[in-house]
């Protein structure tokens, strides 16, 4: 047996943090922002609200698409690096909220390619006989890890959750592969250096704000562009398909130009690449899951149609996935 995708949800709070606020807060401004990275506003949650509140507004939108009760579910996967604790895993407290009584639940950390790791985990397993419903999540708060002192990385992020319904299927339907990769060498190219056992919480780790990401965003830029091309042609090559089948590419929302870099190399035309993060930035491992499911809102893809999804960061981690909808 093989997973398909049978229903999708996205949840954004409703707080909006325009270019033209950062534009008060660092030394920035809507040109720059716009014409760099494409992105015109992102979501905010409200400080203290955990994102395993967000998972469940994504989770319910995504169970109700797909008309599956949460007591049917048996695996639970949230994609995330920002969780509610260190312990226990955010996809428990998802469970216990929906009441997805009867599934196990995992958090896995990739950064931005942790949604595409998460599905892929959650097919494996299902292929396994683990399971044959999996709910699978991508949610991030960036904004507590976000330095809104650095203009250099406080313009990209968002916050915000997107959730699949995961469901048996016969093979050659659905998820097609998933190709997952890393070069732990690159890790100082994005990375939150506290937090963790390295530099546990303390009045230094505050002092010298190591509790935030720090990127070197011309080296991302290009690895990005690189192994997002490279992962694309694996998924495509693998299938036995060109570009040209692929109805709906769907890249991780991290800059608008590394994504039409990446689809100039691709050959596929703009109006078959998705791109919504002038709405909500980079919402890391969000970024691909609230794609599809506003481009299946938007009607941009139809059942037996080829979606191609393909997502970049930190590790660094890379990762694609071809799917027939
Ligand atoms: N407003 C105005 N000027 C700025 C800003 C800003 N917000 N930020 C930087 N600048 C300035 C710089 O100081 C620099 O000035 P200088 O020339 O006087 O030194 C100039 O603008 C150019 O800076 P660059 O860093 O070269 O700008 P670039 O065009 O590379 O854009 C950006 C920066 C947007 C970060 C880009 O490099 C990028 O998107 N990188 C990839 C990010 C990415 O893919 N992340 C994915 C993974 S994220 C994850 O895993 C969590």
């Amino acid at each position: 047996m093989a997973s398909k995708i049978i229903g999708l949800g996205m949840y954004a709070p409703p707080k909006e943090l325009t270019n033209s606020d950062l534009e008060k807060m660092v030394d920035t401004n809507d040109a720059w922002i716009t014409e760099r990275t494409g992105i015109r506003t992102r979501h905010i949650a409200e400080p203290g609200s955990p994102n395993s509140d967000l998972c469940v507004e994504a989770a319910r939108k995504a169970l109700d698409d797909a008309g599956v009760d949460p007591a049917e579910i048996d695996i639970v996967v949230v994609g995330t690096l920002t969780p509610d604790m260190p312990f226990p895993s955010t996809a428990c407290f998802l469970q216990a909220k929906i009441g997805a009584t009867r599934a196990y639940g995992m958090d896995l950390s990739a950064a931005c390619s942790g949604f595409v790791y998460s599905l892929s985990v959650a097919d494996a397993l299902i292929r396994a006989g683990r399971g044959k419903k999996a709910l699978v999540v991508g949610s991030e708060i960036l904004s507590t890890v976000v330095d809104y002192t650095d203009r250099s990385t406080c313009i990209l992020f968002g916050d915000g959750a997107g959730a699949v319904v995961l469901s048996e299927c016969p093979e050659g339907e659905g998820v097609l592969s998933c190709h997952l990769h890393s070069d732990g060498d690159l890790w100082k190219l994005i990375y939150c250096p506290g937090g963790g056992t390295l530099h546990p919480y303390s009045p230094e780790m505050l002092e010298q704000r190591l509790g935030f990401i720090r990127m070197a965003g011309n080296e991302t830029f290009k690895h990005a562009v690189l192994r997002m091309v490279e992962a694309s042609r694996e998924a495509l090559d693998r299938n036995g398909v060109t570009i040209d089948d692929v109805k709906l590419f769907i890249p991780h929302q991290a800059n608008l130009r590394i994504i039409q870099v990446v689809g100039k190399r691709l050959g596929i035309p703009d109006e078959r690449v998705f791109v919504d993060l002038e709405k909500y930035g980079n919402t890391s491992a969000a970024s691909i899951p609230i794609a599809l499911a506003e481009a299946k809102a938007q009607g941009r893809f139809a059942a037996g149609d080829l979606v191609l999804v393909v997502a970049f960061g930190g590790g660094l981690t890379w990762a694609s996935a071809l799917m027939r909808m």
